[in-house]
């Protein structure tokens, strides 16, 4: 006789009071992955927003990265506007026009000597970064966790992946969905295949073993997948011109790798590409999320570069992800919903399950 789980509740999936719970034990409390580092060169900044906090992240020229609050120091305007980049040296603030450097020192006051203001106590606040294989990680927490043990914790599928030289790789494109659904509800639809067959027709013609239900290969012990035809992408024809990633085995390139980095990130690994997908929760029922697509910096900067059928591909595999979400939203919105169920194929959902209640339990406040 098969085992049936629940599900988390509707109130896990719709109540504001549980979303704030979340922002200040998982997102601000712990790292949160939010940018590829090489999105932000020498020289240039942009903004992310961390599950309400608007972060400014900037490169000096000599290479280092840095992360500080979007507010300015004198009477704590917001300094940048959401989602910008730019390659402007300083940044000014719209109110009085104080000026930071890149590094989040106090170079400029209009009006105001030295005398007047000590610039040297005024740097923007400065918020803990990690850049870790190419990912950038911050954490809002008062007293970050230590990050090395944290990885361990959280983001053990995606170590094993390191091996094809993610740190390497350059993000060729971007897209950027707001999804009509709360966070959880994206990542358990990825973690599990039982829905292939209806929702991704083109999907399970490239991998096979989506066809039954299943998210791995039973036979294989390496957590692959295999492409159908000897295929080295997710595009349309499975197969790709572009050449494999620099640390891609012949042996792998023909099959698909696939992870999540807990709480709110996906890699997805073929020969040829790597994409990242990353999930900014907004509210209780709203997530933004990216596809940042990955490829060698040699194949991108090869004349005849095109990636479009790769992106093209997993777009519309996204879309019709989102789709189910945004109709599971609705319907774990219904005052009919109390919890919903899993199946022994469902083991990654209910893995998911089980590490969100033990982190959420677990992890400390945030100040
Ligand atoms: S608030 Fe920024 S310069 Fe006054
Ligand atoms: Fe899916």
């Amino acid at each position: 006789m098969s085992s049936q789980a629940e599900t988390l509740s509707s109130h896990h999936y719709c109540s504001q009071e549980v979303f704030d719970q979340e922002r200040e034990h998982l997102f601000h409390g712990g790292w949160f992955m939010c940018a590829r580092g090489d999105t932000i060169a020498p020289g240039s900044r942009r903004v992310v927003d961390v599950v309400g906090e608007s972060i400014i992240l900037s490169r000096t020229a000599d290479g280092t990265l840095h992360a500080h609050a979007n507010v300015c120091r004198h009477r704590g305007a917001r300094l940048c506007q959401p989602e910008t980049v730019s390659s402007h040296r300083t940044i000014v603030c719209p109110y009085h026009a104080w000026s930071y450097a890149l590094d989040g020192a106090l170079v400029g006051t209009p009006h105001l000597s030295h005398d007047d203001v000590d610039r040297d106590a005024l740097s923007l606040w400065s918020i803990a970064l990690r850049e870790h294989e190419g990912f950038v990680f911050v954490s809002l927490a008062k007293t970050p966790p230590a990050f090395d043990s944290w990885m361990q914790t959280h983001g053990g599928e995606v170590v094993p992946l390191f091996r094809f030289g993610l740190g390497d790789l350059r993000v060729a494109f971007t897209s950027r969905t707001t999804v009509a659904a709360n966070w959880k509800i994206i990542v358990e639809n990825y973690q599990e295949c039982l829905h292939c067959t209806r929702v991704h027709p083109e999907l399970v013609e490239l991998v096979p073993a989506y066809r039954g239900g299943e998210v791995y290969e039973r036979t294989r012990g390496d957590g692959g997948v295999t492409l159908s035809g000897g295929g080295n992408s997710f595009s349309h024809t499975g197969h790709s011109k572009l050449p494999l990633l620099p640390k891609m085995s012949e042996v792998d390139a023909h099959s698909y790798f696939g992870c999540t980095l807990f709480p709110n990130v996906f890699v997805d690994i073929t020969g040829t590409s790597a994409i990242v997908s990353t999930l900014f929760p907004i509210s209780a029922t709203q997530t933004v999320v990216t596809m940042e697509y990955l490829f060698a910096p040699e194949a991108i900067a090869a004349s005849g570069f095109d990636p479009q059928p790769i992106i093209d591909f997993s777009e519309l595999v996204g879309a019709q992800d989102n789709m189910v979400c945004e109709g599971v939203q609705q319907g774990v919105s219904s005052h009919a919903f109390t919890h919903g169920v899993l199946t022994d194929k469902d083991s990654l959902v209910i893995g998911f399950v089980e590490h969100y209640n033990q982190a959420m339990s677990a992890a400390p406040m945030a100040q």
